[in-house]
């Protein structure tokens, strides 16, 4: 009975999908009424949840490694996580799936934990209980190095850029050559900032794929073009992509870089590192996983039309032309944005919301990533309804004016709508033993 229990969970609110992080002993329902401390409670939730950020000479504002740095902070800290706007994580928790590879999320345990420690006066305990001070991984070695044997077998630099001591934030975007003369296939991706100096600028590093395409190979994704999107960084290193399936990087490619630099009060000049394992020659991979770019426009990016002081919302509709794995979520919209559906409508007329994000935020580009067991086998004639939100009042405190009419353009006060969606085409035969496989795995568990 427990063990079904967990098992929903899992499903339901992914609890078990954060099988590598740490589990927290504040959780226990013994403790609950006792008064949490730093020591006890709050250190190993920083450790696990914030520090990857919060750390000297790491992209957030100050460091939470130690109770002297945290505790000024303690105010701020109950109200960014209380809201869920800390850690980034802007997935609507009470719709959709919750399962995901790359949640970093606060149960709802630890936000409790956090909102009773600091009501209590944020008090540190005892030095005793403090746990062993998180260790990461260093900063030169490749994050799947381990894994692969090595580096990856193919790195490709941004172009330097120079941020001031002071200055309006900036989005870097030049273009490189890959210098490949052949296809290859692509089994993991990482970008990372060249330097540690580097990493308190990059806030986002975007690194989108620039290839010639034939209509014929790109089959059900015609409506892909050319441009693929790989990868973001910052707090999220990297993606390998599940097994059977890669992504294609042609001869004579080039990636599109879109950096998003802060000042930080200090000039400084840094590249972004994109990193690429390459599945041997020969062994290609079953399946090409491409990226779409699914507007949320009706009638396309001429059409939208966000008047002053309002909220508008738009709604488009993509077919699949061929069954798919939806491997992941990324929702693109700029300061007005405010919320983005993703819903499947079933051949056989049934919906299902996929994923919500109802809280977003420019700042963070979050790629949300579905677990193995979670990202979603669709049919061929799914229909994929994406809705966006916009708020264009002064309730929006991204909002830098109200009063302006809002309409589609590049630059960030303009607009934009679509998301990012990963998809593995599969045949009718790979497909239907994808789905049985997935049964099979739920039932086994049950
Ligand atoms: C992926 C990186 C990342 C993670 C993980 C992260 N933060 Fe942050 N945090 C940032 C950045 C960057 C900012 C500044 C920009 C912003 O506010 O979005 C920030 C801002 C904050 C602020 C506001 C500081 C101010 O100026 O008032 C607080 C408080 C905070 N974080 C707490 C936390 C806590 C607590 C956790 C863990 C439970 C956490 N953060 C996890 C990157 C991160």
């Amino acid at each position: 009975m427990t063990r079904t229990r967990t098992i929903r969970g899992a499903l339901v609110l992914g609890g078990l999908a954060l099988g590598g992080l740490m589990l927290v002993p504040g959780m226990a329902a013994a403790q609950d009424e006792a008064t949490p401390t730093y020591t006890k409670d709050v250190a190993p939730i920083f450790r696990a949840k914030c520090e990857n950020c919060h750390r000297p000479g790491y992209i957030a504002p100050m460091s939470l490694q130690t109770y002297a740095d945290s505790r000024p902070w303690a105010r701020s800290i109950r109200n960014r996580v209380e809201t869920r706007q800390m850690p980034p994580w802007h997935i609507d928790k009470s719709v959709g799936i919750q399962a995901f590879e790359n949640d970093r999320s606060l149960t709802q345990a630890e936000i409790d934990t956090i909102v009773r420690w600091v009501d209590a006066g944020a008090p540190q305990g005892d030095l005793a209980d403090l746990p062993p001070p998180a260790v990461f991984a260093d900063d030169d070695v490749w994050n799947y190095a381990g894994l692969f044997g090595g580096p990856p077998d193919l790195i490709l630099y941004s172009t330097p850029y120079t941020m001031p001591a002071v200055a309006q934030d900036a989005w870097w975007k030049p273009e490189v050559p890959t210098g490949l003369t052949e296809d290859r296939w692509i089994r993991a991706i990482e970008i990372r900032p060249s330097t540690v100096a580097g990493r308190r600028i990059t806030h986002h590093a975007l690194a989108r794929l620039q290839q010639e395409e034939d209509p014929e190979d790109l089959g059900a994704a015609s409506e892909v073009g050319p441009g693929i999107l790989m990868e973001w960084a910052v707090g999220k290193q990297g993606e390998i992509m599940r097994e059977g399936s890669g992504k294609l990087i042609k001869a004579g490619s080039s990636i599109v870089w879109d950096i998003h630099y802060s000042a930080v009060g200090e000039e400084i000049t840094d590249t972004a590192e994109l990193g690429l394992y390459l599945y041997p020659k020969g062994q290609e991979p079953k399946h090409r996983q491409v990226l779409s770019a699914w507007s949320t426009i009706e009638g396309g990016s001429d059409h939208l039309s966000i008047p002053p002081n309002a909220v508008t919302t738009t709604e488009n509709f993509h077919v699949l032309k061929e069954n798919g794995r939806i491997e992941n979520y990324q929702p693109h919209m700029h300061l007005r944005g405010k919320g983005m559906q993703m819903t499947a409508i079933l051949p056989d007329g049934s919906k299902q919301v996929l994923s919500r994000v109802s809280d977003f935020n420019f700042n963070w580009h979050n790629s949300y990533v579905y677990a193995d067991h979670a990202a979603p086998l669709l049919p061929k004639g799914t229909v994929i309804a994406l809705k966006s939100w916009y708020d264009n009042t002064s309730a929006n405190r991204a909002n830098p004016d109200p009063n302006q009419w809002v309409g589609y353009g590049d630059r960030t006060v303009d607009e934009m709508g679509h998301a990012w969606v990963n998809v593995t085409y599969m045949d009718d035969e790979d497909f239907a033993a994808a789905v049985a496989e997935r049964e099979a795995v739920l039932t086994d568990d049950e």
